[in-house]
């Protein structure tokens, strides 16, 4: 069994804005195993983002990290909190160790600059190129690695020359240009177009295979869950709701809410029904409701539910619910 490369415990992430504190992540646990695919899912707003970015320590104000822990196993495997570094050594690591990438590879590009001298601006940050021409060198070998079609070409394009699915290509490819053992994919595909999609969603399975790569993808879409990811975690407006190996989440989802999400999700069986929405929204995190925060749209909300947070419990082999029906009173 391998061991957790990132251990998170308790986590929690609040933004103090003037309409008071929002609780956007609060008291989030699990770990990721190094070599696997793990998959935060959850709806818009119920914090993946939030706490993917929190494993670097990437929160700006007014957001702050107000506790918990981030243990990231080192190369010589020992346990750091990533939360106890100094920003030098975070920037140091965010790249070296972790890297990001976001849903928009337009964002992640400045205009102003060639795909090849963003390559060679990310290595050399980090100290892993001597020389501008070994960046080139190794910004093509790179691409090829990332299935550009005719690298030596497209490491001198500007990113306005390249489609949304080959700048996301470029992206990968500076994200693995320092060698990282953890890639983050937060939501990667959501602005490509659905031909685009597959391909960049094969293209991170087989880079996590051939590099051994530990993968955590951040998605609200179960169908790429159930396609990419070996764990999942479900979130539930910034509290975790469920968590076990992906098959066990869709034989046996455990939590209400998982229950809903999976209802969500266009069944092919069933292609001409309609999608069933989750009835509610999600609860302004500045005033969450009280106890489980999703009573307010669950069908079996009970007394207790309202008044008090339910504790994570192992049901079956390494997957753990928080919800009342599953305690034992
Ligand atoms: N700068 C900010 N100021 C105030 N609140 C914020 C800020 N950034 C995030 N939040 C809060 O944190 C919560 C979680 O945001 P996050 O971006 O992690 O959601 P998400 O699950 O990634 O959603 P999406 O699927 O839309 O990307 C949001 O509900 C939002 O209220
Ligand atoms: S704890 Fe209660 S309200 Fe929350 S999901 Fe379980 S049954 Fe529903
Ligand atoms: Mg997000």
């Amino acid at each position: 069994m391998p061991e957790p490369i990132v251990i998170v415990e308790d986590l929690k992430v609040y933004f103090y804005t003037y309409a008071g504190v929002v609780r956007a992540v609060d008291g989030v646990s699990f770990e990721i195993y190094e070599g696997e695919t793990f998959c935060i899912v959850g709806e818009t707003g119920c914090g993946k983002s939030v706490t993917s970015r929190a494993l670097t320590k990437l929160i700006d104000p007014p957001g702050r990290i107000a506790g918990g822990k981030v243990l990231f196993k080192d190369r010589s495997g020992r346990y750091i909190n990533m939360l106890e570094l100094d920003e030098e050594t975070l920037r140091e690591m965010r790249g070296k160790e972790i890297a990001y990438i976001f849903q928009d590879p337009a964002a992640a590009l400045d205009p102003l600059y060639t795909i090849g001298y963003h390559f060679i601006e990310t290595m050399r940050d980090h100290g892993t190129i001597r020389s501008n021409k070994e960046g080139i060198e190794r910004a093509i070998e790179l691409l090829r690695e990332v299935a550009m079609p005719a690298p030596e070409v497209r490491v001198k394009n500007y990113p306005h020359e390249l489609s949304g699915g080959m700048k996301q290509r470029a992206v990968i490819g500076i994200g693995l240009s320092n060698m990282p053992r953890l890639l983050i994919a937060d939501e990667p595909t959501s602005y490509l177009d659905v031909s685009v999609q597959a391909q960049i969603l094969e293209l991170l399975r087989q880079l996590k295979e051939k590099r051994g790569l530990t993968l955590l993808m951040i998605t609200h879409d179960m169908g790429v869950v159930a396609e990419m990811c070996d764990r999942v975690a479900v979130l539930y407006a910034g509290h975790l709701a469920e968590i076990g190996p992906v098959d066990r989440i869709f034989m046996n989802p455990l939590h209400p809410y998982t229950q809903a999400l999976l209802r969500a999700v266009p069944n092919p069986t069933r292609r001409m029904l309609k999608l069933e929405p989750i009835p509610g929204n999600v609860p302004n995190l500045a005033s969450p409701p009280p106890g489980c925060r999703f009573h307010p749209r669950c069908p079996y909300a009970m007394d207790i539910c309202k008044r008090e947070r339910p504790k994570m419990i192992e049901v079956e082999e390494r997957h753990r619910v928080a919800c009342w029906l599953y305690a034992k009173r």
